[in-house]
């Protein structure tokens, strides 16, 4: 396990089940153990951008496992960074604090320059429109217990493929798994970079574009929705003629999901996914949720105590 978890891109496929195997156990081991595993060790919540479940899943995570904990929201406004102070200094002093730094940010590649000047291992909680590593590890994992394996997979992302940074962790991850196809249905406007794009031409996945409901294939093992991210856009008139033009309706599910299609989305929604979606047994948006307590666990026991 690599100290740091600034992308997908440093895991494969081996890396990825040897942490669910820890997520197994983990799932298994009585509280009154957990307790001592980080014990002593001060983990530091750094939040620049706005956030529910990243930051309080995290913060659990941590405590579940003992450890200390500082907690800054809000820090565009609240920490020294108001005054001018650069990221780079706010993490050169946080390292005489913590022994892990668990960082957001709204600028892409933030956490890779944290990861520069760290003395300490960085976790990114998000970095703009790059990356959510731990959200996809835990959108995979919960994949992973639905059908048992994260190969040979046909899946749907829809809604902002370009800025949706939890999509391009989970794209990264099944990359490395033989047999994948996934299709990506948005807004010409919002589909993947081409940067990207080249990174994913030379691995084993096959990522085909769509622009209707109507090319979605049959029986896809998950759909994946996403919100149109309306803080990366430059104008709200263009977000305006992109926001939600797909939505995740029960007609649609009726339509187009198999028996076994897990419905999901890393929340917020914003319009895009039906409430009444909700009661299906295939939507696993809000019960996969515990999953990211345990795979934050998991990540912090192996970079804290290996
Ligand atoms: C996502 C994020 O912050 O990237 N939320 C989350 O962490 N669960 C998705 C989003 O904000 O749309």
């Amino acid at each position: 396990m690599e100290k740091s978890v600034i992308s997908l891109d440093q895991f494969d496929a081996k890396s990825i089940l040897s942490l669910f195997k820890e997520v197994g156990r983990i799932k298994k081991t009585p509280f009154k153990k957990l307790q001592n595993i980080l014990k002593a060790k001060v983990v530091g919540l750094l939040f620049f951008e706005p956030s529910s479940r990243t930051f309080s899943s995290h913060c659990l995570a941590a405590k579940k496992l003992g450890a200390i904990t500082i907690e800054f929201q809000n820090m565009m406004t609240t920490s020294s960074t108001v005054k001018g102070e650069t990221l780079e200094d706010t993490i050169k002093v946080f390292n005489n604090y913590c022994d892990l730094i668990i960082m957001r940010h709204p600028q892409m590649g933030a956490a890779k320059r944290a990861f520069d000047v760290s003395s300490v291992p960085i976790i990114n909680a998000g970095d703009g429109a790059g990356e959510h590593p731990t959200q996809a590890l835990m959108d995979l994992y919960t994949i992973f217990e639905h059908h048992k394996k994260l190969d040979h997979l046909t899946g749907l992302f829809s809604g902002d493929i370009l800025y949706g940074r939890t999509v391009h962790s989970i794209i990264r991850g099944l990359s490395y798994f033989p047999g994948n196809t996934l299709y990506l249905l948005s807004p010409r406007q919002l589909r993947l970079s081409t940067e990207d794009k080249s990174i994913f031409a030379k691995r084993k996945i096959k990522l085909i574009e769509i622009e209707t409901e109507k090319e979605i294939p049959a029986n896809c093992h998950f759909w994946y929705w996403t919100r149109v991210q309306k803080e990366r856009f430059k104008s709200l008139a263009d977000y305006e003629k992109v926001k939600n033009r797909f939505i995740l309706t029960e007609k649609l599910v009726k339509a187009k999901a198999g028996k076994k299609t897990l419905l999901m989305h890393p929340l917020p929604r914003v319009g895009e996914v039906e409430i009444k979606v909700d009661e299906d047994k295939r939507a696993v948006y809000f019960s996969g949720l515990k999953n990211g307590v345990y795979v934050r666990m998991a990540l912090l026991k192996l970079i804290l105590t290996k």
